[in-house]
């Protein structure tokens, strides 16, 4: 039950202003003057919506408004002006009111103005809540990821990586915050089909069969349809049933070609690809930096979207701790050069 808190000398007013509220179920408390008003909120920061007069005793409604804003920024204040007094409806709303009830008082402009109060209340916390809630859902994405990801080699920390560098690239190519989420995520489960691999084969150091690779390739799309309830994620599962396609159409599962691949699982590609080449897997050494480097660009526009290619060289040539975070040894500057020398090679 929402509750509203009433601040007003007159106690015929107030009681009006409860009767009416009360009626539409909302939960009512009185403060008959500025003091009142802000013990009730200090004692109790429970209330959904301040309704309060501007001639109180103790401060104008317009102070308590200003007051209480510093308190709980989220609560939103209503003013009780007359017919005409733009001035101090206007000056209220500069304190932090989001409305204003107007005199003389009539129940449905009452019920109104509070409703949307309430209203605006429930999509204030609702923002709050995502906004914590997101990164815990990261988080919790990542520790998920990590957990598959032990099971497939003894490389650490692939995806915590993974999803830092993809952010990063996602940024060099100007995606919003939200499209850079979405890649955080596609990045992090990734290769979470792989719960669908034996393994005896995710570990295997010798080459594979035919047939193990044909096992192997049906991890993205394993991936894909593990998370084909979760309804906000379609972008999400785009990247990871589509992370091994090819810009050339060469790829799986889907042999999707160019602009076709989602642009976050071309991102997730080339990321990937370096990463992995970088730290090395159970049948394949670690290669040295120049040569991951040079793989990308051998394989720009083949293999790998070309403009994704030239902003993650780009970005490792600029980014000193780009460098640092994907634990390659730097020599100040030198490094840096050195990369520059070979992408324009
Ligand atoms: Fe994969």
């Amino acid at each position: 039950m929402p509750r509203v808190l009433v601040a007003d000398g007159d106690p015929l007013i107030r009681r009006l202003l409860r009767r009416c509220l009360e009626t539409d179920g909302y939960e009512v408390a009185e403060a008959e003057d500025g003091a009142g008003a802000l013990r009730a909120i200090r004692e109790n920061q429970a209330f959904d919506v301040l309704v309060t007069d501007q001639a109180l005793a103790s401060l104008t409604g317009v102070e308590l408004i200003a007051i209480v804003q510093e308190i709980d920024p989220a609560l939103p204040c209503l003013i009780c002006t007359g017919k005409g007094d733009l001035e101090l409806a206007t000056v209220a709303m500069e304190a932090g009111a989001v409305g204003f009830v107007m005199r003389p008082f009539r129940p449905d402009h009452v019920r109104v103005a509070v409703q949307r109060a309430v209203e605006r209340r429930r999509l204030v916390r609702e923002t709050v809540r995502l906004r914590l809630a997101a990164p815990m859902l990261e988080r919790f994405t990542t520790i998920l990821a990590n957990t598959i990801e032990a099971k497939d080699s003894q490389t650490q920390r692939h995806c915590e990586r993974l999803v830092r560098l993809s952010d990063a690239l996602a940024s060099e190519l100007g995606l919003d915050r939200q499209l850079r989420a979405t890649v955080r995520l596609g990045a992090c489960l990734h290769d979470v089909g792989k719960v669908g691999v034996p393994d005896l084969l995710l570990r295997k150091t010798g080459r594979l069969s035919a047939d193990e690779w044909d096992v192997l390739r049906r991890h993205p799309e394993i991936g894909a349809s593990l998370l084909a309830d979760i309804d906000a994620w379609v972008e999400v599962r785009a990247i990871i049933r589509h992370h091994h396609e090819r810009f050339d159409g060469s790829g799986y599962p889907s042999a999707l070609a160019g602009y076709a691949i989602p642009l976050g699982a071309r991102i997730v590609a080339v990321v990937d690809a370096f990463d992995v080449m970088r730290s090395g897997r159970p049948y394949r050494a670690a290669r040295p930096l120049e040569q991951a480097v040079e793989e990308l660009r051998r394989h720009r526009a083949s293999q790998f979207d070309p403009d994704c290619v030239d902003a993650f060289l780009e970005m490792l040539a600029r980014e000193q701790d780009g460098i640092d975070a994907v634990g390659v040894p730097t020599r100040s500057g030198l490094l840096v050069d050195e990369l520059h020398r070979l992408r324009q090679r």
